[in-house]
């Protein structure tokens, strides 16, 4: 029903716009009684088999909505009627930001991907506090933290122990993302001493709270090998529980989309099918450099529980979606959940 009657309507529109329609849509429609009873009825997949225990949390099942879906932490319910076992919401940044100038998100039909820009854009991470110190539902949620722009990297610490200490109430777990390729320089926090200096603050704050969260890091999968290494070496020596990977891509080769094209939407991070082959292959090779006691969520262009089962077999512990979750719609989670199922059973 999505793909071939919603999604056709939607894809005719503006991709930032269609987002904040459906968001809101779905907002609207949980407000009635038995509307989120109604989504769970079509979507959730109920089984013992599906609960997983990682990080010393319990996830009713592995398949959980990717950060930038849900900045503001505005629709955890309602993705949790959707299906999904967990949510990440984020990336916040201490002081609302704008982002950068619109148009910043398209829609790369031809490779089934996205291209966004949008820039760490969010409402501030106190407001996001507030949201979900309110909250009803009990799914495991994630705070996915950054810096603002204006932020220089080497004042960068304070703003993502800012955000640390904003959230470490209301989240259960944390993600440090310093692998986007839309705030500059950014990315460059993933080098050897800066990102084992950010990493070892935030772990020292954590350590010292009566009860520490587990904190993850974000990784681009444009990393080498001995990048990968480093970042190997550095969860070991600052013993955070694990890694995400991967975000989006700045890697524009093999898609089928012409290069004119691409020029057109210009720079970005891109998600979805062209990613899927490159962030399976890095959570293969640092599960193997990592032993088993590391948690690995794995991300990028899962579309089908094939997608999935890939991700989980080559070593990720939890699995996560967004651009599968824009091209597919819900029942993707409900037909990964399914086969997971049918598989472990
Ligand atoms: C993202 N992603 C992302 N990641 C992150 O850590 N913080 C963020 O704010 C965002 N924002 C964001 C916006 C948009 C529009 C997209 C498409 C993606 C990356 C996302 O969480 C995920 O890592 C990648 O998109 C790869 O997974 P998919 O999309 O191929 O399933």
């Amino acid at each position: 029903m999505y793909k071939h009657f919603l999604r056709p309507i939607l894809f005719g529109f503006d991709a930032e716009k269609v987002h904040y329609f459906v968001v809101n849509l779905l907002k609207t429609f949980c407000k009635f009684p038995f509307a989120k009873t109604i989504l769970r009825n079509l979507f959730e997949v109920k089984n013992p088999i599906l609960q997983r225990n990682v990080m010393g949390l319990s996830f009713k099942n592995p398949v959980g909505l990717a950060a930038g879906f849900d900045k503001n932490a505005e629709v955890i319910s309602e993705m949790e009627a959707l299906g999904f076992g967990f949510v990440e919401i984020g990336t916040l940044t201490p002081k609302p930001q704008e982002g950068n100038p619109k148009p910043r998100l398209f829609r790369v039909s031809d490779d089934s991907a996205l291209i966004n820009r949008m820039g760490f854009n969010n409402k501030g991470v106190e407001t996001a506090a507030i949201l979900l110190a309110k909250r009803k539902s009990k799914i495991i949620v994630g705070g996915n933290i950054g810096k603002n722009k204006v932020t220089l990297n080497e004042n960068a610490v304070d703003d993502y122990l800012t955000c640390f200490e904003a959230l470490f109430e209301v989240v259960d777990y944390f993600v440090v993302n310093v692998s986007s390729p839309n705030t500059p320089n950014l990315r460059a926090l993933q080098e050897k001493e800066p990102l084992t200096n950010l990493l070892q603050t935030l772990q020292q704050k954590n350590l010292a709270k009566l009860q520490p969260k587990p904190i993850l890091l974000k990784i681009a999968p444009d990393l080498t090998d001995s990048q990968l290494d480093d970042i190997v070496e550095i969860v070991q020596t600052t013993k955070i529980q694990g890694i995400i990977a991967t975000n989006t891509t700045i890697d524009r080769t093999n898609l089928q989309t012409p290069t004119a094209m691409l020029d057109e939407i210009g720079a970005g991070g891109l998600s979805g099918k062209p990613l899927s082959l490159r962030s399976t292959t890095v959570i293969r090779y640092l599960r193997q450099k990592l032993g088993k006691d590391t948690v690995i969520i794995g991300v990028g262009g899962i579309f089908s529980a094939a997608d999935a089962l890939e991700k989980l077999e080559a070593g990720a512990d939890l699995i996560q979606l967004y651009t599968g979750f824009v091209y597919e719609g819900a029942g993707l989670v409900r037909e990964i959940n399914e086969a997971i199922v049918k598989k472990y059973d």
